[in-house]
Formats: structure tokens, C-alpha cells, sequence
């Protein structure tokens, strides 16, 4: 909380005191990694899901006064943290230190009641604040501190950028600003946990396990939360071993595949949660999709979720990610900002289609990291080599093993600075022979594309599979145009280096800047000297450009 504390008071844009509090914060954001870099996947996620089943999520009266609010709660055990957020109202979110305290509050809740409405009686860990009037009156003044669920908008973020020292700086401001707190964590591994409270009213042994972005260490404040329904504990308790004369069974319906079965328990559940669930809205089932799943907004989350069943391998696709992300802090870094980079000038969309997706630059990211000499990241074949026994795991058929343990990983040798990173990331892919080679971070080296998609970068983990044969020609080729018109821009003389005493956009700031590439994707079949002059007119016209001017919003 402290630390978010200090994050959330960087408002001032007065350059001399803005320098010390940028040192302290990528102090931050390191040592918050090598705090964490320990931990196993696993390890990290059951410490989460513990905490997250002794919390409580609770819509609180706008002026609300925190002592008075801990003084109530407290009656009902030690509260472990808290901390309030906006999100439709005024949220709480209070973790206790133990599991019978939210008893004693469900025993005390009231159902809701209304002259007009019904309430469907489901008690779950979501509640209502009411001030009785007795409080009302005692005057007390509003004292809670709202934690940030969102990211700040763009132009904002290109503005605190113009005020860093170097360009791996900038990178890390964007990364402070952009990856999931602590906060927010907690709150996607408590809806997870709510989510679990109604699965387990069918299936009292499964699990509702996050992947995805959430934990792989690239997640986005904003970004949705992905889980999975594991029924494996469910199933693998049905093989027993017959004794004496008989066996036993159980009678179960039948279906004609495991899809089937999997569709059918992900439609009772979206009923559940379209029907009981409370805060979750819009429920759709998409059934029919590669990978059956239901997505819902988590109202007072405010965000997207979706759930899907038997997912195994995007969990240990997660974890892979988890281990790469946590290796080195430049992993990060790199990979948040050339993220939003690509999502500014519109490579990756929110909308399904033919672009390139996060995930599919997360992996060209890895890839171009495992290509520096030396290499920054191991490939996933050295990774396997240095598993252990208890690593080992073949999954539908897949080798999926490679080790956990980040202690066993030796650190990289390689010092490169962000600052060159960027620009040879961009150089690497304005020239990557696309054509012929596909992107392989099992090998850490291109392969010859075995089929024709115009980009293919192999799935590590089921790898006859092309995680980006979605994305067409075109798509590529804008891909291609502004990661070099991007590395050009970055060469230039004074883009690479702070301007000193004006917010003229540098750097990575430059690079976020919408209208420096707006003409310069259209009419791509343009020569690069052509490019550049354009690109060149328009620096000029971004030296008289004012930031004031209202760039449009990221948005997930
Ligand atoms: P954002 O949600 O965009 O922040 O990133 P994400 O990594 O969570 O992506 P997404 O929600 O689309 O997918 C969730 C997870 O599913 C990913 O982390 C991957 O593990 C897996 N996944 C996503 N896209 C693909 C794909 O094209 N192929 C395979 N095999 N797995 C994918
Ligand atoms: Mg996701």
C-alpha cells in the first residue's frame, strides 16, 4: 500500500523533483521484482488464492470514514490489509486473518429488500455498506485514500516520459505506471475465489485457477482476467483401484465428447452467474469457439473475465511466461512498453481479427531478447534441461517441462541498457526475414516457416501449433513499416536524449505520439528514402507540437 502510496502522490511535473521520486520509483519497481522473483508460480499462486479466500469485497456509502469503517469490521476479527477503490461507488476490499470472521459477517448480513425487487438469495462474499443513521449524524469527515484500478491516459503518460533522464528510464515509468499493483492483484485473485464459491456449489473438489495475463507478470491494469475451471481433481478421484469382489461407480450422464461435457458445465455455470451472481453483468456464452468459454464483467471489479474449463496448458503456458518475466527487470520493461507502443498505433486491438495479438508480441519480445549476444533470456530447451523430476509435465500429449525454480537460472551476463533494446528490437523486426523464418523460442533461433502464414511464430508449448496465423499480410507489413519508421525516428539526433527545459517528446514518448506515424503507414509500398522525408517533416511538425492537445485515451 505504501509503495502505491508513493506512486499515486507523482502528480507534479516540476522536472528537478520529479528526477529524485523517478530514481525512487524504478528503485521500486526492481526491488518489487526481486522481491518476488523468488517465488515459484505455484508458490504465488496458492499464497494469492489463500489470501483472496479470506477476503470480502464490500460497496461502501461515498463518505465513508475509515476508522469508523475498521472499528465495525474489526468486531469480527483481525483485519489483515484493506484498501478502497472506484469502481461503480466506493469499493472495500478487506482481507481478514481468518476464514471464520466472514462467517460471523454473513451471519450478521442482511438480505436486501425492496418493495419493487426480489432478492435471489445467494450469500456470497460481495456486500452493502449501510450507514445507519446514528453514524450518520456523528459528522466524522471522509478519510479513505482511493487506490488507481485504471492507467493514466495516454497523453499523460507521453508527458511524465518527457521528464525522464534516459530513455531506459522512460521505459520503466511506463511500466510503474502500466503493470498491475498489488491492489489490483488482490482483487482479480478475490473474484477468482467468488468465482470458485459457486463452481464448488456443483463440483465441491474442482478449482478456479487465473492465467493469462493476470499472473504471467505481463498484466495491464485494465486487461481481463482469464480463469480456468480445473475439474482434474474431480476426474483423477474417479480411478481407484478395485478390492476384493466388486467395484464401485458412480452414475453420471454420459455426453459424446469431453467438449460437449465441457460446454454443457460452462452453460450451467454462466446461468449461475448470470442468475446469482452478484456484480457479475453482460454474460455471454461462447460455446462454440476453440476454446469453450464464458465471459462476464465483474461490475464492481471493473473488469472483463472470462472462464473456460480444462485449460491446463495456458497455465503452464503462464508460468513459462512467469519465469521469463521475472528473470531480469529489462523483460518487463521492454515488453510493457513496446506493448502499448503497438496498441497506440493500432497493431493490436481489443477486437479479435486479423492483428497481431499481446500474446504474439510478448513472444517476439522473448525471442529478440534470446537473440542478443549474449542472450538476455534462456531459450525453453535450456530451460527443460535444467527441470527436475518434480518439473516434468506432458499435457494432452505436449512436452511442457521446464523448470520453476527460478534459483536454478543463471542470470545473464549481458548489460545491453533499454535504451539500446528499443531501438534494436525495432531494428530487428523492420528487418526479420519474415518470409522465410519463423520465430522459435523453444530454439531461441529462426526456423524455416513450415507453413505459408505470413508470420509465424511456433506455440513453445504444443509446438506443431502457430500462435499467430491469424494475422494477414497486411497486418505484418504495418508491423514491419512502423517498427522501422520507429527505429529511424529514435536514431535521430536529440530524439534519443531528454530535451532539456521543454516537454518536447523524445524517446519512447516520441514513438507514442498517434500523429507522427499517421501518414506514414498509408501508401506502404512508398521507397524508405520517401518514408523518411515524410517522417522528417513531421518531427519538425512535432518540435512545434503543444502536449496540451488532447491525444486520445489507451484503452484495453
Ligand atoms: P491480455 O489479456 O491481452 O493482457 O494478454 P493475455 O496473455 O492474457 O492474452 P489472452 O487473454 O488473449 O489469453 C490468455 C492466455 O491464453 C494467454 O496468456 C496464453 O496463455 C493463451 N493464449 C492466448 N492466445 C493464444 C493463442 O493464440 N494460442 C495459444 N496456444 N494460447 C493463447
Ligand atoms: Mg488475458
Amino acid at each position: 500500500v505504501a509503495r502505491s502510496g508513493a506512486r499515486g502522490r507523482l502528480q507534479s511535473l516540476d522536472a528537478s523533483t520529479v528526477a529524485t521520486k523517478k530514481q525512487q520509483k524504478q528503485e521500486d519497481v526492481r526491488g518489487s521484482e526481486s522481491n518476488t522473483t523468488r517465488r515459484t508460480f505455484q508458490e504465488m499462486q496458492e499464497e494469492r488464492q489463500k489470501q483472496a479466500e479470506h477476503t470480502v469485497l464490500i460497496n461502501c456509502p461515498s463518505k465513508i470514514n475509515e476508522k469508523n469503517f475498521l472499528k465495525y469490521l474489526s468486531q469480527y476479527g483481525t483485519i489483515n490489509s484493506h484498501f478502497f477503490f472506484e469502481s461503480y461507488g466506493t469499493h472495500a476490499v478487506v482481507e481478514f486473518s481468518e476464514k471464520e470472521s466472514i462467517e460471523l459477517l454473513q451471519a450478521q448480513a442482511n438480505i436486501p429488500s425492496s418493495n419493487n425487487e426480489s432478492a435471489v438469495p445467494f450469500k456470497s462474499r460481495l456486500f452493502t455498506l449501510k450507514l445507519t443513521s446514528a453514524l450518520q449524524v456523528s459528522g466524522s469527515k471522509p478519510s479513505i485514500q482511493l487506490q488507481k484500478q485504471s492507467t493514466i491516459p495516454i497523453n499523460e503518460l507521453i508527458q511524465k516520459l518527457c521528464l525522464a533522464e534516459s530513455v531506459e528510464q522512460q521505459l520503466y515509468i511506463l511500466l510503474e505506471e502500466h503493470q498491475l499493483t498489488d491492489e489490483n492483484l488482490r482483487l482479480r485473485f478475490l473474484v477468482c475465489s467468488l468465482i470458485k464459491d459457486l463452481v464448488t456449489a456443483y463440483f465441491p473438489e474442482s478449482d478456479v485457477k487465473s492465467f493469462g495475463s493476470s499472473v504471467n507478470t505481463f498484466g495491464k491494469l485494465g486487461c481481463d482476467l482469464d480463469m480456468f475451471l480445473d475439474l482434474d481433481a474431480v476426474e483423477s478421484s474417479g480411478t481407484k483401484k478395485a478390492s476384493g469382489a466388486f467395484s464401485i461407480e458412480y452414475q453420471m450422464k454420459c455426453v459424446p465428447s469431453g467438449r460437449v461435457a465441457t460446454q454443457r458445465i460452462l452453460s450451467v455455470i454462466g446461468k449461475c452467474l448470470e442468475n446469482f451472481g452478484p456484480g457479475c453483468t453482460s454474460v455471454q456464452n461462447i460455446l462454440n469457439a476453440r476454446c469453450p468459454l464464458v465471459r462476464f464483467s465483474h461490475q464492481p471489479a471493473g473488469f472483463q473475465c472470462d472462464l473456460t474449463a480444462n485449460n491446463r496448458i495456458a497455465l503452464r503456458s503462464s508460468e513459462l511466461l512467469y519465469v521469463y518475466g521475472s528473470l531480469d527487470p529489462r523483460v518487463r520493461a521492454l515488453v510493457f512498453s513496446i506493448r502499448c507502443w503497438a496498441r497506440v498505433h493500432g497493431i493490436t486491438s481489443s477486437i479479435p481479427g486479423a492483428w497481431i495479438t499481446n500474446f504474439s508480441l510478448t513472444m517476439m519480445v522473448l525471442f529478440f531478447l534470446q537473440k542478443r549476444d549474449p542472450p538476455i533470456i534462456p531459450t525453453l530447451d535450456q530451460l527443460k534441461n535444467l527441470a527436475g523430476a518434480a518439473d516434468k509435465q506432458i499435457i494432452e500429449g505436449n512436452d511442457c517441462t521446464f523448470v520453476s525454480d527460478l534459483n536454478q537460472i543463471n542470470l545473464s551476463e549481458n548489460k545491453e541498457t533499454l535504451d539500446v533494446l528499443l531501438t534494436e528490437f525495432l531494428e530487428f523486426y523492420g528487418h526479420f526475414a519474415f518470409n522465410k523464418n519463423s520465430i522459435n523460442i523453444r530454439k531461441g533461433k529462426e526456423q524455416n516457416k513450415p507453413e505459408v502464414y505470413p508470420l509465424y511464430i511456433q506455440n513453445p508449448l504444443e509446438q506443431t501449433l502457430n500462435i499467430s496465423k491469424n494475422v494477414n499480410h497486411a497486418q505484418l507489413e504495418r508491423f514491419v513499416a512502423l517498427a522501422r519508421d520507429s527505429s529511424w525516428i529514435l536514431q535521430q539526433e536529440n530524439m534519443g536524449h531528454p530535451s532539456i527545459g521543454s516537454a518536447q517528446p523524445w524517446g519512447l514518448a516520441a514513438l507514442l505520439l498517434p500523429s507522427v506515424f499517421q501518414n506514414a503507414n498509408q501508401g506502404k509500398k512508398k521507397k524508405r528514402t520517401g518514408a523518411s522525408g515524410r517522417i522528417k517533416s513531421l518531427l519538425e511538425s512535432l518540435k512545434k507540437n503543444n502536449l496540451s492537445r488532447n491525444l486520445p485515451a489507451s484503452n484495453e
